[in-house]
């Protein structure tokens, strides 16, 4: 048992924690002593097909074998009604909730001009809706007890870039902002809210389609990132030792870990008569060029080996 986290006998509702990084973090904050709400509607990587709750339940066999204690959500994150029986299900189950990490989600990787109404809408409402709905739904017993932190999973493919992405980017990016708003709303509650951009070899970064040698290659060097690699940096930044720690993103890479910058002006240029948009060419777009962010794919920034 992890010992100083001050998590001993707190409550942790984590969402898509049937499988992958949510299970690894249900197990670590079980490890930490912390009750567990396992939330999982187990469906396919695009979020559709029979739902399971055996993928829920091995979770639950796992936790309770190492002498932890969980209990099964099967309640949709994408669902306002659905996400708040889940917080109600913490409450009801255990008197309380200290932490919710919001994990749960979906891929419908498309190229953007061939990207449906349907493949957007899925995963903007798994991802970012889902994150609002149960951040909402546990603002109230946080706002009541005075505290509680918030975990969310946001993405590389989002902070940075990646090809076929555009639902899931606008909806990891959008997270962050969801954060930040949560952690300046927040903290005359004593409530945290912190961003995490994993990397594993799960479901999910298993459907990247890898034909040459060298996305090969690739795919195999990301096989050692396991994603249980992930949640101690989750746990962490659930606990008592985190105090202060707000708004950030963070990642997770194997055994790296990284804190990521937030947007702000990085150049000014000014002109006292205004700009004309021919002024702007010939005055503004040198000093700001200088300056562009190439359009990178997080595989081009992230391009050594995990360590
Ligand atoms: N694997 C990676 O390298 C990676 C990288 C960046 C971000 N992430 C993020 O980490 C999180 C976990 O990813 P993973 O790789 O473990 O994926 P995964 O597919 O293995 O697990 C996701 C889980 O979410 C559940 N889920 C889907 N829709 C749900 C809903 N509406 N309500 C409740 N549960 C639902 C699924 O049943 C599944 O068990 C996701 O938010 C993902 O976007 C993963």
């Amino acid at each position: 048992m992890t010992v100083g986290l001050g998590l001993e006998g707190k409550v942790a509702v984590i969402t898509g924690a049937g499988g992958g990084i949510g299970r690894g973090i249900a197990l670590e904050f079980a490890k930490a002593g912390t009750r567990v709400v396992i939330n999982d509607i187990g469906v396919s990587l695009g979020g559709s097909g029979e739902r399971s709750s055996a993928p829920a339940e091995e979770t639950r066999a796992m936790i309770e074998e190492i002498g932890g204690q969980a209990v099964i959500s099967s309640e949709s994150v994408s669902e306002w009604h659905a996400a708040r029986r889940t917080i109600e299900m913490a409450m009801d189950s255990f008197g309380q909730v200290d932490v919710v990490v919001n994990n749960a989600g979906i891929l419908r990787d498309v190229i953007f001009h061939k990207m449906d109404p349907s493949d957007w809408e899925a995963v903007i409402n798994v991802h970012l809706n889902g994150s609002f709905y149960m951040s909402r739904a546990a603002a109230e017993p946080f706002r009541a007890q005075g505290g509680g932190a918030f975990v969310h999973m946001t993405s590389t493919s989002g902070l940075i870039g990646n090809f076929g992405q555009a639902n899931y980017s606008a909806a990891k990016l959008g997270i962050v902002g969801l954060s930040k708003s949560i952690a300046l709303d927040m903290s005359r509650f004593g409530v945290r809210s912190n961003c995490v951009a994993p990397f594993a070899w799960s479901r999910m970064t298993s459907s990247i389609p890898a034909t040459t040698p060298e996305e090969q290659a690739r795919v195999e060097r990301m096989k050692r990132m396991t994603p249980e690699t992930n949640a101690p940096l989750v746990v962490f930044l659930a606990s008592a030792a985190a105090e202060g720690v707000t708004g950030q993103v963070f990642a997770a890479r194997l055994n790296e870990l990284f804190l990521f910058n937030a947007m702000r002006p990085i150049r000014s240029v000014q002109s006292g008569g205004g700009w004309t948009p021919a002024l702007i060419a010939e005055r503004a777009l040198p000093a700001f060029r200088a300056a562009f962010t190439p359009p990178e794919r997080s595989g081009d920034v992230f391009s050594w080996d995990p360590i």
